[in-house]
């Protein structure tokens, strides 16, 4: 019985060395696109890091209410955020995006921000495409979704959705890492439009 569990033990270690190998030689596991006819499938799975306080801090608070300092759900608080954006969950990971946007605490009953992310994709076959997020986003609830409303480059036309998770929180560091997985649907074609 002990040696079963050191066995799963040594198992699941290994298992646990391998997959940051086995992530880095897929290239770009962390985006996948999926063709059918004209209609394409983009998913994307990476983390997204908010410190927000020390000297590499990238979320910054900008503006409060008259009632933020009383209200439970810090309603009117503003935050502005550039985030480093990567395919594993180590900050020092490679950079594979930067999400920038704004947050803003909107909800006077629950802890909820208005949320308005833009992807800016920075490595990979879509450097240089956006895909953009906005919509309600309650903190603390263990899964939240988010519409991909659009996007730019690669992702003209794009609609879809985003969940979203808390994968690590350092409440001591102002340290935050959240999981995103997006779901972005666009066509192959470009337009043409007919003459008249
Ligand atoms: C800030 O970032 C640098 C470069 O990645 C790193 O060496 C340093 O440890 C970080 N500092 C903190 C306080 O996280
Ligand atoms: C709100 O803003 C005011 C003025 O900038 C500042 O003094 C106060 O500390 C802020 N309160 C919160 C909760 O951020
Ligand atoms: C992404 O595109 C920018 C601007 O065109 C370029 O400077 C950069 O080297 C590219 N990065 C990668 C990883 O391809």
């Amino acid at each position: 019985m002990k040696n079963l569990t050191i066995a799963l033990m040594l198992l699941a270690t290994s298992l646990l060395l391998l997959l940051p190998t086995a992530r880095a030689t897929g290239g770009s596991a962390w985006v996948k696109t999926i063709t059918k006819g004209n209609k394409k499938l983009t998913k994307f799975h990476f983390y997204v890091h908010d410190p927000g306080a020390g000297p590499n801090a990238t979320l910054f608070k900008v503006a409060n209410a008259s009632i933020t300092d009383t209200s439970s759900t810090v309603f009117g608080q503003v935050m502005v955020f550039d985030d480093r954006v990567t395919a594993d969950p180590d900050i020092n990971s490679a950079q594979v995006a930067r999400a920038q946007g704004t947050a803003a605490s909107a909800d006077l009953q629950n802890l909820a921000v208005a949320l308005n992310m833009n992807f800016y994709i920075t490595s990979g076959e879509y450097n240089g495409s956006t895909v953009s997020i906005a919509g309600r986003n309650p903190l603390l609830a263990p899964s939240r979704e988010v519409p991909v409303i659009g996007g730019t480059g690669a992702f003209r036309f794009a609609r879809g959705y985003a969940v979203t998770s808390t994968y690590s929180m350092d409440l001591a560091a102002s340290y935050i890492v959240l999981e995103y997985t997006i779901y972005v649907i666009t066509y192959d074609h470009e337009i043409v439009w007919p003459s008249t």
